[in-house]
């Protein structure tokens, strides 16, 4: 039976290190609220006019390509995730493509809009296609440049301490042995909570939800004329409308529920048991959330990779990071069945379970 394995896989972080103590200058937080809270000490932040999503995105897609033992014109489809992309469109997927030189147009460059659960959602769609016969080289990309949209005043503190930069990207290929690859992944939504976690404008809902789902009256400030104008506004500006937000007590206690339900599922499915989880890697959301997941399926410290503390939450990047850094320092080995998962806006979550 034709599997998907990982045959390459990297990651790029930018170079800027921005600390908790740097934070503290522009905004009313402290290094012990953060750390206390989340677990993290530093991030990354991009390079205006040198760096952008889907140039990290290429960074990191070198060096799995690399890996991989293929070149880029080997690579025959593209999948992106991101929930900060360059454009609103086109995606991110064509704008990696440029980056990288791929010139070759027979290939399919899917955008992927799952924010942190951006990650498991492409494995899986990749999954269906190596396993199909359909693509024998699919570049999976999860990168996010947050600190070009962040609030920086201390209205945003909750929100923008969490999350940082980054990339990290796999080749996935066709194995036909079955002592490695992709054993199963799940993907899982309910929208019923959608603007709990989320970045509404600028966006096209010319405030539909708000009056029919929500019930909540909000001024976007829509000006009075009978066409456009609703996508942004100067209103919307004017009253820091324009930034994502995040109920995080709400977030928090949904994440601890959907995480092991992801990840029981996974090993139901594969008819495996948590005892036999070797490394598990998990979105990168909040230390306290991977501490409590770890918890439950009783895994040692060095059973869980979390680097958060240094990258922060880099939402769709963050498993790929993670990942890339646990294989590198030799954590993950031949053979491990590693089982990574994650819970996001939308609500989105999933989990897989794959042997390396
Ligand atoms: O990856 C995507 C999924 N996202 C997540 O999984 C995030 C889940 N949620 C969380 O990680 C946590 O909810 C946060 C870390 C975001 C926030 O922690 P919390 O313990 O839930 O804090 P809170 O939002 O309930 O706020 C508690 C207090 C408030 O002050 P008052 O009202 O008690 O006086 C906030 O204003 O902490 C205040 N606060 C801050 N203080 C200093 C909020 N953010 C900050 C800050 N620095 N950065």
């Amino acid at each position: 039976m034709t599997r998907a394995k990982i045959a390459g896989i990297g990651y790029y972080v930018p170079e800027k290190v921005v600390t908790n103590q740097d934070l503290e200058k522009v905004m009313d937080t402290t290094d012990e609220w953060i750390q206390e809270r989340t677990g993290i000490t530093q991030r990354r932040y991009g390079n205006k006019y040198e760096e952008t999503t889907a140039t990290m995105g290429a960074r990191a897609a070198e060096k799995a390509i690399e890996r991989a033992g293929i070149t880029k014109e080997d690579v025959d489809f593209i999948i992106f995730a991101t929930l900060s992309p360059d454009y609103y469109f086109p995606g991110c997927g064509v704008l990696m493509q440029r980056e990288l030189g791929i010139t070759k147009t027979e290939i399919g460059a899917l955008d992927i809009r799952n924010q942190c659960s951006g990650f498991i959602y492409g494995l899986s769609v990749a999954d269906q296609f190596v396993r199909t016969g359909m693509y024998k080289n699919v570049l999976l990309v999860g990168a996010e440049t947050h600190s070009y949209g962040l609030d920086f005043s201390t209205r945003g503190r909750n929100v923008t301490v969490i999350f940082g930069d980054g990339a990290g990207a796999v080749v996935l290929q066709p194995t036909e042995s079955d002592q490695e690859g992709i054993l199963t992944t799940n993907m899982h939504s309910d929208g019923t909570y959608a603007e709990k976690l989320a970045y509404i404008n600028p966006g096209c809902h010319g405030g539909y939800h708000f009056e029919h789902n929500l019930n909540e009256e909000v001024d976007f400030g829509y000006p009075d004329v009978e066409y456009g104008g609703l996508f942004l506004t100067q209103h919307m500006m004017d009253h820091a409308q324009t930034f994502p937000n995040m109920e995080g007590q709400f977030v928090f206690k949904m994440a601890v529920q959907k995480f092991p339900e992801a990840i029981h599922e996974a090993l139901q499915t594969a008819g495996l048991e948590k005892e036999d989880i070797d490394m598990f890697i998990p979105h990168q959301a909040n230390l306290r959330i991977s501490q409590f997941v770890q918890r439950q399926l009783g895994l040692k410290d060095e059973q869980v990779w979390n680097n958060i503390q240094r990258y922060g939450n880099t939402t769709a990047a963050s498993i790929p990071i993670a990942l890339s850094e646990a294989v590198e320092e030799g954590a993950v080995k031949e053979g491990d069945l590693v089982c990574l998962a994650a819970f996001g806006s939308g609500f989105t979550w999933g989990a897989a379970l794959l042997r390396w």
